[in-house]
């Protein structure tokens, strides 16, 4: 599995250009799914198999895009200044290195003496060098870059950008890979969103137009193991996350019932999460047309929204297992009657 993430996480698709990651998924679910099809925002929408007794119709998002930066306008001198696409934080962008669609590197730099630099500015004090010493540029205004650094491993450990939430699009295609092999009740709709960092806006419309009788959504989770971290009972390698609660997402009880049952059951490790910043795309989801009853999964990462998210390997596999043991069995409960 660790090539895939690789595969997925070095690809380039900053919120509203992920038509190159959709191509990449598109490669690899091919020969999985039944049907493919991609909606207007983007989405890539994988449907497998039909519904047989006890089956629902059951939808899987995980977000393709990734955090990244436009290029605003051009400086006086030459230096590319930008807004975000998705949260990036100031303490993160300074020596940053950033990769336009057509390759070419930008290094981020900022307007502040060394001896100042005991704060952070605000992004509009931050610029990109795209110089190339000769004159010539590729890049300018309305041209989006993310943020570049190539996979590493460190033991267990994957360490690389955009895990948020390439490792969710390699947990869905590993699980649909499974699932071929597995008899599962429920027609299973695997869902690659577009713009969730920028506000969810893919899973909108893939929610609606799905209309899934029990939706998941596949995210990673902030890690509550860095120091002074986020408060939160989620360490790395300590198994995967099911989500209880979220700033916009109180899990059905039903569902997290299923899911804790099926975990325990299976024997997967398994970690509850209270998250009081932040979401995933089960949050708009869950307000699709009349309603659509959803929960959320994921792995602990930590450094979210670095270019050295890092999660383990082992959290990604037991997510994995989680949802082939929930696809596998009727999902009782769930759908209002
Ligand atoms: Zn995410
Ligand atoms: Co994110």
């Amino acid at each position: 599995m660790q090539d895939l993430i690789k595969k997925l996480a070095e690809a380039w698709g900053p919120s509203g250009f992920e038509h190159h990651v959709r191509e990449l998924i598109r490669a690899e679910v091919q020969d999985l799914a039944d049907d493919i099809r991609v909606d207007a925002l983007g989405n890539l929408i994988c449907r497998m198999g039909t519904v047989k007794k006890g089956g629902l119709r059951v939808m899987l998002a995980a977000h393709m895009d990734e955090i990244g930066v436009l290029v605003s306008h051009v400086d006086r001198q030459g230096y590319l200044r930008f807004s975000n696409l998705g949260a990036s934080h100031g303490t993160t962008l300074l020596g940053n290195r950033v990769k336009f669609e057509n390759g070419v590197i930008g290094t981020i730099g900022v307007e502040e003496r060394w001896s100042q630099r005991t704060r952070v500015p605000n992004l509009d004090k931050y610029f990109i060098d795209v110089s190339t010493g000769n004159d010539t540029s590729s890049v300018g205004i309305g041209d989006a870059a993310i943020f570049w650094r190539t996979l590493d491993e460190r033991g267990d450990r994957l360490i690389a950008k955009s895990l948020d939430d390439r490792v969710g699009c390699a947990i869905l295609i590993e699980t649909m890979r499974k699932m071929k092999k597995n008899k599962s009740p429920h027609e299973m709709i695997f869902v690659f969103t577009a713009q969730e960092e920028v506000g969810r806006r893919g899973a909108m419309t893939a929610g609606y137009g799905v209309f899934p009788d029990f939706a998941l959504a596949v995210d990673v989770v902030p890690a509550g193991d860095e120091p002074k971290g986020v408060e939160l009972a989620v360490e790395l390698g300590q198994g995967m996350v099911i989500k209880v609660m979220d700033t916009h997402h109180v899990v059905p009880p039903a569902i997290k019932n299923l899911l804790v049952e099926t975990a325990q059951h299976e024997r997967i490790p398994y970690q509850l999460e209270i998250l009081t910043l932040g979401s995933t795309d089960a949050s708009v989801i869950q307000l699709a047309q009349s309603g659509v009853p959803s929960g959320a999964v994921g792995v602990p990462c930590r450094y979210v929204h670095t270019p050295s998210e890092t999660v383990d390997i082992k959290d990604v596999r037991a997510c994995v297992d989680l949802l082939v043991a929930v696809l596998s069995k009727p999902a009782a409960g769930i759908k209002p009657e």
